[in-house]
């Protein structure tokens, strides 16, 4: 079961000692507003300059970085979709995002990480439909990979924790 494993929680993401955080991040990598500004203004300027020698990210596709001052050990850069309506492959792009962040954390030794609500701030994806996909994403990748014990949805709202709830409990 991936049940116990998996937990949302009312918190600011850039505070959790975790082994990866998940930055929602824009297709240059080089910083924002919203939770990526956020996790570039707690990591500190380093971060930026290892963003910058990425070259950028796709839409749907992930990168990782150290932490720096952050409490977490790596950033996992992830670009979610800019919601457009739902019929421009939104739903596809953002599952793939939880996929490749959780590949990517695999693949780095990561056994904790925590993941924003990619896409429901700035780029407008409807929290409901986003939060579902990022339940079931997360869910199915548990299944199969033993070496993530602990997934947290970090929500900055109550109205993305209350959607995070009620997707856990389906
Ligand atoms: N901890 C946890 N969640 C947060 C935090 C935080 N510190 N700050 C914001 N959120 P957004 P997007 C929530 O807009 O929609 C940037 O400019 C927020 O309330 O950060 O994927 C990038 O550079 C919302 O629920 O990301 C891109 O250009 C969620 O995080 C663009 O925004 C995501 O909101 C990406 O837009």
């Amino acid at each position: 079961m991936s049940g116990d494993r998996i937990e949302a929680l009312q918190v600011d993401i850039t505070r959790l000692a975790v082994d990866a955080i998940v930055n929602a991040a824009n297709s240059s990598l080089l910083g924002g507003g919203g939770v990526d500004g956020a996790i570039h203004r707690a990591a500190g300027p380093d971060l930026l300059a290892e963003c910058a020698a990425l070259g950028g990210c796709p839409t749907g596709e992930a990168r990782i970085t150290r932490g720096y001052r952050l409490p977490a050990r790596h950033v996992i850069h992830t670009v979610g979709p800019v919601w457009r309506g739902g019929g421009a492959g939104e739903p596809d792009l953002l599952a793939s995002c939880y996929r490749r962040s959780l590949t990517l954390a695999t693949d780095c030794g990561v056994a904790s990480i925590a993941f924003p609500a990619i896409s429901c701030g700035i780029y407008g994806y409807p929290v409901d439909a986003a939060t579902a996909i990022a339940v079931r994403e997360v869910r199915d990748f548990l299944e199969v990979e033993p070496q993530i014990e602990r997934v947290i949805f970090a929500c900055f709202g109550s109205d993305v924790l209350d959607a995070y709830r009620r997707a856990l409990a389906d």
